[in-house]
């Protein structure tokens, strides 16, 4: 069976002439779990603890957005086009059925590919970790300073072990012990297990003159805006029409996404149910990543 380290990466051809990088992992049984990335991330830099744990018991897939890590074309500045760069992935691969794993501005994108799927598309069940609904009267926001702090860390030329330390974990001996443990993991693939190069960072060292940072920037600030995110563009209003179950977690002290917000999607959710881990924040996935990936394949198979 092959594994996070070890899995090869394949191509789809966009109708346009981009092309989609992906990669198929795990279990040949049951319906697969595509898995959607954080802000700036790459297949590559999912947690392998929390891929392979999922996979010994389910076929997992991972994806680069548009213009992200190995996929062509141009990166998404609104949710809803993301969503339909997904759901276009979806149909090109030919699956009709799959469950969804969002973290962070994935987990923006991950109900909008539920709430926005043509008939054919069914999104079984949704997992959003580290995340929030559009912009509407309960969705908390970031003070401005700190919305600052967020954006320099995580918008800067390159993502260090250093700028995670403030944006994933909490600042104490777990948090620091989850921190190093975690981002070693994420360096288990390489070259030599995978016969593959690494990707990095959108915008790394902004030798795309910060254009995908800046798309990605837009794609989670005009979330927060109830003017921009009417109808299609957004999930406030729609969240208690989409009756996919869906299982909500973070950290009880998110950094990035305030914790609060998870609550909001449970509550406007019809079902949707809640888990908030103790001394962690947006990281907490990987902090616990055992119990999470537990967590995780109960509620993909139970009911
Ligand atoms: C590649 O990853 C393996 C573990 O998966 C590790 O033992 C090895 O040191 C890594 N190689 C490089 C060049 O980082
Ligand atoms: C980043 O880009 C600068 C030029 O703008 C170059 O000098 C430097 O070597 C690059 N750093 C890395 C790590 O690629
Ligand atoms: C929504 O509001 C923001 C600022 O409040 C503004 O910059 C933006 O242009 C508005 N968008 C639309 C579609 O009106
Ligand atoms: C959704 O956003 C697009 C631009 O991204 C806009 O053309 C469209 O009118 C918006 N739809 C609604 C319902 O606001």
């Amino acid at each position: 069976m092959s594994t996070h380290q070890t899995a090869k990466t394949q191509f789809l051809k966009r109708p346009n002439g981009d092309r989609f990088a992906f990669r198929r992992l795990g279990a040949t049984w049951g319906i697969p779990l595509l898995m959607l990335i954080h802000y700036r991330g790459t297949m590559d830099f999912w947690d392998p603890l929390v891929v392979n744990g999922l996979a010994e018991h389910r076929p997992v897939i991972l994806m680069d957005y548009s213009g992200v890590g190995f996929s062509t074309g141009r990166v998404a500045s609104t949710v809803a086009d993301s969503a339909d760069d997904v759901l276009q992935f979806l149909s090109l691969l030919g699956e009709k059925e799959v469950d969804l794993l969002g973290f962070s501005i994935g987990g923006y994108i991950a109900p909008m590919v539920a709430l926005n799927a043509p008939e054919d598309i069914t999104v079984r069940k949704l997992v959003i970790a580290g995340t929030g609904p559009s912009g509407g009267p309960d969705t908390v926001i970031n003070s401005p300073s700190h919305q600052d702090q967020v954006n320099t860390l995580a918008g800067g030329r390159d993502l260090t072990r250093d700028d995670f330390a403030t944006l994933f974990f909490p600042h104490d001996l777990r948090g620091g012990a989850a921190l190093n443990s975690w981002f070693d993991r994420i360096y288990e693939r390489n070259v030599s297990t995978s016969g593959e190069q690494r990707s990095n960072w959108l915008s790394f060292n902004f030798t795309d003159g910060g254009k995908g940072v800046e798309a990605q920037t837009n794609l989670a600030s005009s979330w927060l805006l109830v003017n921009e995110t009417r109808g299609r563009n957004g999930s406030y209003d729609r969240l208690p029409g989409l009756k996919t179950p869906v299982l909500i977690t973070n950290g009880n002290n998110d950094f990035m996404i305030p914790t609060p917000n998870s609550f909001t999607l449970q509550q406007r959710l019809p079902n949707a149910q809640l888990i908030l881990y103790p001394d962690s924040g947006h990281g907490h996935l990987y902090q616990y990543a055992n119990l999470f990936a537990r967590h995780v394949l109960d509620f993909l198979q139970s009911y």
